[in-house]
């Protein structure tokens, strides 16, 4: 009879189904940076960002290595052009030229570009307005390009801009944008309103909070706890991402654009280098955030929206500058290993947890401490000062995850290793005066850790995702079965 055939059928059926990927889709996109001394291999964190349905990835450039990467992956991919290459592409040719270098280029080989962001918060008040005269000139530039090469339908320019582009409000309703900018936002918003691209808006609770310690900091999560609710007309705001959002709605409303698309181009919480940078501030305020977008509540002026969001950010990076705080190195929800720091599921509440990046190769298992027998230590503070300057010591402020458990000689021998590690664990780099001393033996404590710079040049371990191949076969297997089953049932 035709029970035969049924059990192996139910198997592969089995496999299939394990085999599939169940994952949703992140309902979050990545901003993906890459100031790291020893940064990840691109492959290695494409397959990570495969791996966890990740469909959006915001670059702050267009290298070629991680666009050729990208290609025929499916992920939508925004790239820039850095601050420093505005003022060049303000000449229409020359722009034109960026276009078929940095965008056209690829789009042939599959790799999915649908936005070019000009400069990365170009009128940010720290930048004393260098940027401001070339922002829109090149944002035009930029998109005239695309659409003579018949790609504007596809690729849409827009411009990055931090919420400080809006003038400090008590409550939503009353927000314009900041005086002395409102002119070249104005063009700016009419030239996107034409083309029919995205205001693209980067909102940080972290920095309120960073940069008023009177802030109420259960205002900046989103579980509504601890919260008195900010009034506002009809409106009631428990969390300051709604009330940052809606600001920028009432001041597009207040210049005639009603129906502009805002994309949340870069949100999140650092996990160390401030007291306020935690992984559990950092775990509560990224789930809460992608919480909120799965829920679709959207905000009080535009519920039941679906938000399109970039996380800041995918990885750590080790280079950045620290001059806004040493927290600007601990922006990932990846480590630099591509470890991951704390539980998050970039689908929701019911979906999975984020995938670590495999096959890390790290360099030797060897650190560089202070010496504990050099009793001439007046070279000391010279010794840590230059090692912090050209390493990391970003960890070891107050709150942060090495304070508690280092004391002064723990402090230098972080210092040491930080510099040590950096320049590829050359004997030299452990020297600092004769007070340095090569170790093997792990010197981390608790949450304290002492990294291990990622081998350099980084290696990508060549097999890649191996469900595809795994899954083919089994889908052929699975057909054939039923066919056996059907000719079993029928002839015999
Ligand atoms: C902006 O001006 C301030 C004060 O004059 C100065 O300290 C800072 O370095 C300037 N920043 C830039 C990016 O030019
Ligand atoms: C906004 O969109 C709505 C619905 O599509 C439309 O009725 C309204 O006129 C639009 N407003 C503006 C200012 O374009
Ligand atoms: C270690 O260094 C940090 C940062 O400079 C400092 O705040 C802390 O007080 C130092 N700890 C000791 C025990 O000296």
């Amino acid at each position: 009879m035709g029970g035969s055939l049924l059990l192996p059928i139910l198997i592969a059926h089995i496999l299939y189904i394990t085999t599939t990927d169940p994952r949703a889709d992140a309902a979050i996109g990545v901003n993906w940076g890459t100031q790291a001394a020893h940064p990840l291999p691109s492959q290695s964190v494409i397959k990570m960002l495969r791996a966890n349905k990740i469909t959006k990835v915001k670059l702050f450039d267009s290298d070629s290595s991680v666009l050729r990467a990208l290609a025929n992956t499916g992920i939508e991919v925004m790239v820039a052009v850095p601050n420093e290459v505005l003022s060049t592409l303000t000449n229409a040719a020359q722009a034109n030229l960026w276009v078929q270098n940095n965008v056209l280029r690829y789009i042939p080989s599959g790799t999915n570009i649908r936005y070019v962001a000009v400069g990365n918060e170009p009128f940010l008040r720290a930048y004393n307005g260098t940027f401001i005269a070339a922002t829109y000139p090149v944002l035009r530039n930029i998109q005239e390009a695309l659409n003579n090469n018949k790609m504007g339908d596809r690729v849409k320019a827009t411009v990055p801009l931090n919420a400080d582009i809006l003038q400090a409000s008590s409550v939503p309703s009353e927000t314009v944008f900041r005086p002395d900018i409102s002119s070249n936002i104005m063009q700016i918003v009419s030239y996107l309103a034409e083309n029919g691209s995205p205001f693209v808006i980067n909102i940080y609770p972290f920095l309120s909070l960073y940069g008023d310690k009177n802030f109420p900091v259960n205002y900046a999560f989103f579980s509504g706890n601890g919260v008195s609710p900010v009034k506002d007309g009809a409106y009631t705001y428990t969390n300051v991402f709604d009330a940052s959002y809606d600001s920028l709605v009432v001041a597009l409303r207040k210049a005639g654009y009603d129906n502009m698309t805002c994309i949340v181009g870069e949100i999140g919480w650092p996990s160390d280098g401030d007291v306020n940078a935690n992984v559990n501030y950092a775990q509560k305020f990224n789930q809460g955030f992608v919480d909120h977008l799965v829920s679709k509540k959207g905000t009080p002026l535009h519920p039941n929206t679906d938000i399109d969001a970039y996380l800041f950010s995918l990885i750590d990076e080790d280079m950045k500058t620290i001059a806004p705080g040493n927290f600007e190195r601990h922006w990932g929800i990846l480590a630099y290993d591509g470890r991951r720091k704390y539980l998050l599921k970039l689908s929701g509440p019911d979906g999975d947890d984020l995938v670590e990046v495999s096959g890390v190769n790290y360099m030797k298992a060897q650190w560089c401490i202070l010496n504990p027998n050099v009793a001439d230590r007046s070279k000391l503070a010279d010794s840590i000062g230059y090692a912090c300057a050209n390493g990391d010591c970003t960890e070891l402020g107050y709150g942060c995850s090495c304070n508690k458990y280092l004391d002064e000689s723990g402090n230098a021998s972080y210092a040491f290793n930080s510099y040590y590690q950096r320049q590829n664990q050359e004997k030299g780099a452990c020297s600092f005066n004769g007070l340095g001393q090569i170790v093997t033996k792990n010197p981390s404590v608790s949450n304290c850790k002492f990294p291990l710079q990622l081998a350099f040049p980084g290696t990508p371990s060549s097999s890649t995702s191996g469900t595809p191949w795994l899954r083919a076969p089994l889908t052929l297997l699975l057909a054939l079965l039923l066919f056996l089953n059907i000719i079993h049932q029928v002839f015999l």
